[in-house]
């Protein structure tokens, strides 16, 4: 009997709701060349819901999420909400609430892409940043004294567990281990100077490494980080890090690899419920006009296929976007595509049934 996966659909703010169509076509597309089915349920959280009701993200949804196969997230963040309330009540929640540990994101020049690193193509940008998750400064510790009086003191600590650096180590060593020849894996870190948190980090890395002696390993400074993926980026082939490093360095890596319409994120629990994102945000100001890129929410779709287990259809869908990209697009940039959102979607879904 065919297979049937139950997806949350979460279009979210902004130009999510119009990405995320595209995504779920070129998704279905390939489904229906797989023999595969989705079975799909919209939520509608996000800043509209929120301003009419008051409701952000109920617990009672998280129950549903946690019986789903699969997260489908298009974007969260509204002009008329203060910062932070969606973000952390809706993408943070998700993410911990769901235990989705690790947050991967594939760094990939495609052929035909535009990289602002000079003499840098395809060859040397291609690598992937694993991204712990659920601790360090993400986790909310910490707080005010004497709050808004000339002796105010604001404390926001970073927590790291070992079972936390561990869980999220261990997955980038399997990782590293099954995506290709190459088989180096760089914990980037600041062991200079957060003597203790990564220290911690180091420990462990160094500890398993001794389990993984396949894989060759490396250690890189956040800063250095930085400067090797646009001076060295062919260096890397695995990075995994802790949130907030993990945070930065990845919107470094999606302007080396063509800019926010292409980068897409996985947020997942391997024994859990995970979620998909393309990772640019709401982009409130192109909404509804027809002219955001939704290659990002595609190659999410692509990244859900594949941890669905779905490899054949998540190749069809890489393989139609790299069609779509050299044959028919002029620029990745919102506006100047020389196509519309839709018209993007109904090209690579038109790849993924011809292929
Ligand atoms: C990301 C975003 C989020 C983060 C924000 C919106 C909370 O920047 O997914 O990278 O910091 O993780
Ligand atoms: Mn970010």
């Amino acid at each position: 009997m065919a297979k049937t996966y139950n997806i949350a659909l979460m279009p979210g703010d902004g130009t999510g709701p119009e990405v995320l169509d595209e995504g779920v076509k070129v998704v279905q597309a390939a489904s229906e060349r797989e023999g595969f089915s989705l079975e799909l349920t919209h939520y509608d959280f996000g800043g509209e819901r929120y301003k009419r009701t008051g409701e952000i993200l109920p617990d009672s949804a998280l129950e549903e999420f946690r019986q789903m196969d699969a997260i489908y997230l298009g974007a969260i963040g509204h002009p008329d909400v203060k910062p932070g309330i969606l973000e952390k009540g809706i993408l943070l929640k998700a993410r911990f609430a769901l235990d989705q540990y690790i947050n991967l994101r594939p760094v990939k020049l495609y052929p035909g892409v535009e990289t602002p690193l000079k003499d840098k193509g395809p060859e040397e940008i291609d690598f992937v940043v694993v991204r712990e998750n659920t601790e360090g400064l993400y986790c909310g510790a910490g707080g005010f004294l004497k709050k808004g009086t000339p002796d105010e003191v604001a404390v926001q600590e970073s927590i790291n567990t070992r079972k936390g650096a561990e869980r999220c180590l261990r997955y980038a060593f399997e990782y590293c281990r099954k995506r290709n020849q190459e088989k180096t894996l760089t914990l980037c870190g600041k062991t200079n100077v957060l003597t203790f948190a990564f220290d911690l980090w180091e420990r462990t890395f160094e500890e398993l490494a001794k389990e993984y002696t396949d894989i060759k390993t490396d250690y890189a400074h956040v800063d250095a980080t930085c400067m090797w993926m646009v001076k060295n980026p062919e260096w890397f082939d695995v990075i995994v890090t802790d949130n907030m490093f993990g945070d930065i360095i990845t919107d470094l890596g999606a302007m080396i690899q063509g800019g926010m319409g292409v980068a897409a994120g996985g947020n997942i629990n391997p024994e859990g419920t995970s979620m998909f994102e393309p990772i640019g945000g709401s982009a409130p100001k192109y909404t509804g006009q027809n002219v955001i890129n939704p290659v990002a929410a595609i190659c999410a779709g692509q990244m859900m296929l594949e941890h669905l287990g779905e490899e054949s259809g998540a190749r069809r869908v890489e393989a139609a976007v790299m069609k779509t990209i050299s044959r028919d697009m002029k620029s990745l940039s919102a506006g100047k595509m020389g196509h519309g959102t839709r018209e993007i979607g109904d090209l690579v879904a038109g790849y993924v049934r011809q292929g």
